[in-house]
């Protein structure tokens, strides 16, 4: 066998090519979205393809937790939820590595009321907490905070929420959705105003529950405006996740004698913008819809030509820079992503975890305050990778690792298990050396 795992510690041996059908995780972002509103909906919500990464599990643990009913039977999740049943549940809730549970999950309990401390590994708790501290203390809550108040773990106390009206200072769909959260909670109208357009299942999860939220889109801006509201049960059925079928669709382009296809990924706006950069850096990648929002996607071997990534594109490519990076070294000419210091925040700096990363695979980088310039074409060889606490960082340099000569050593490996962990099974049923 090519791979071989000792505690974090994973080598891949390169050299493969990738062929084959694969269906991925279900997506992570919808999958703590359901499970949040199913614990405010009143009655029993139905989730189907729920993400089977520790993060969403920490967000089953912690509805569970403030009181909602959750089983699993016949791979189904059942949520019996409802605001009367919530509660403060007197322990610490733990939200591991995800940053969206402890964003999201501040915003709800705000509207609950009560009082909740909230923590996370390492990593959580380097992340900055201010920008949704800032918008919930306007709301009213009382939020006591380490590191100077930007840190968890952290106090959130609410005695009631009012509404307010908040422009969005950072581009953040967290941000974004812990704010309605709490404004479903609130007394009044709560206004959010978004310059730069960010994923938009908040809005359209809490729409289709039955929420009092409306969206007016001006040419410069929207605004979203959300009232106190019942929610509904619903039943999911969660399609694919597109950030991880990105993996995958690299590795097919970027190794020879490849095609790969991920079955039914979740194909909305501003989750999949990766795949008009691949295809204008010469990816043969084709779509074919099952519906509106949802499809198979496949691609295959191609020769790859450097882009420039530009700054208003890159809200819409958050999550898959990293991987971007990999086709990046494998492409010819130098590609140049601006306007991205947002990386610098995520699970790991991951502009300077991805700089050191690929310099590991002798990939010519340049590393800038908001991005970085990669110059494709350099005689790459195995990596030796620190995966600092990212799923991301470690699933991106597999890819590479399985595309170049020789072992590559990544270390920290386990942290894939946060999003994804069939992630070394799926790469192995899918290679050949
Ligand atoms: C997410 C929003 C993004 C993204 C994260 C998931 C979400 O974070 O990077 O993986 O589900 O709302 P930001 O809102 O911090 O950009």
């Amino acid at each position: 066998m090519a791979e071989s795992a000792s505690d974090s510690v994973v080598s891949i041996t390169g050299g493969r090519s990738f062929n084959g059908t694969l269906s991925v995780p279900g997506d992570k972002s919808i999958s703590h979205r359901a499970l949040l509103i199913s614990c405010l909906a009143s009655g029993t919500s139905i989730i189907k393809g729920l993400s089977q990464g520790k993060d969403v599990q920490a967000t089953k643990a912690l509805i569970a937790h403030l009181g909602a009913r959750v089983d699993e039977r016949g791979g189904r999740i059942f949520v019996e939820g409802g605001r009367d049943r919530l509660h403060s549940p007197g322990t610490v809730l733990d939200v591991g590595n995800s940053g969206t549970l402890i964003r999201l999950g501040a915003g709800l309990v705000a509207g609950l009321g009560g009082s909740y401390t909230f923590s996370g590994d390492e990593s959580v708790n380097r992340r900055p907490m201010k920008r949704v501290f800032t918008p919930l203390v306007q709301m009213g809550a009382v939020i006591e905070a380490s590191n100077h108040g930007d840190n968890a773990p952290f106090t959130l106390i609410s005695h009631g929420l009012n509404g307010i009206t908040y422009e969005m200072p950072v581009a953040s769909a967290q941000v974004k959705s812990a704010i309605l959260l709490a404004g479903l909670g609130a007394s009044g109208t709560t206004t959010v105003i978004e310059r730069i357009p960010t994923r938009r299942h908040s809005e359209e999860m809490l729409l289709d529950a039955g929420a009092e939220i409306d969206v007016t889109r001006y040419t410069d801006r929207s605004e979203i405006y959300i009232r106190r509201s019942s929610l509904q049960p619903l039943e999911y059925d969660i399609p694919g996740d597109p950030s991880q079928a990105a993996y995958w669709l690299v590795a097919a382009l970027i190794t020879p004698h490849s095609q790969i296809t991920v079955k039914n990924i979740y194909l909305g706006d501003l989750r999949t913008d990766f795949i008009p950069v691949l295809t204008r850096m010469g990816a043969e990648i084709d779509i074919s819809y099952r519906s509106r929002n949802s499809g198979d996607v496949t691609a295959r071997s191609s020769q790859l030509n450097s882009t420039e990534i530009m700054p208003d594109e890159i809200p819409g490519l958050i999550d898959e820079i990293p991987i971007l990076s990999v086709a990046a070294a494998c492409a010819n000419g130098t590609t140049v992503i601006t306007g991205a210091s947002e990386l610098r925040v995520k699970e790991s700096d991951r502009i300077s975890v991805m700089v050191q990363a690929l310099r590991s695979f002798n990939a010519k980088v340049e590393e800038f305050s908001d991005g970085m310039a990669i110059s494709g074409g350099e005689k790459l060889h195995a990596g030796k990778v620190l995966a600092h606490l990212d799923h991301r960082i470690a699933m991106a340099c597999s890819i590479l690792g399985a595309a170049v000569a020789d072992e590559t050593e990544i270390s920290g490996f386990e942290s894939v298990e946060s999003s994804y962990p069939t992630f070394l099974a799926d790469l192995w049923n899918l290679t050949t050396a």
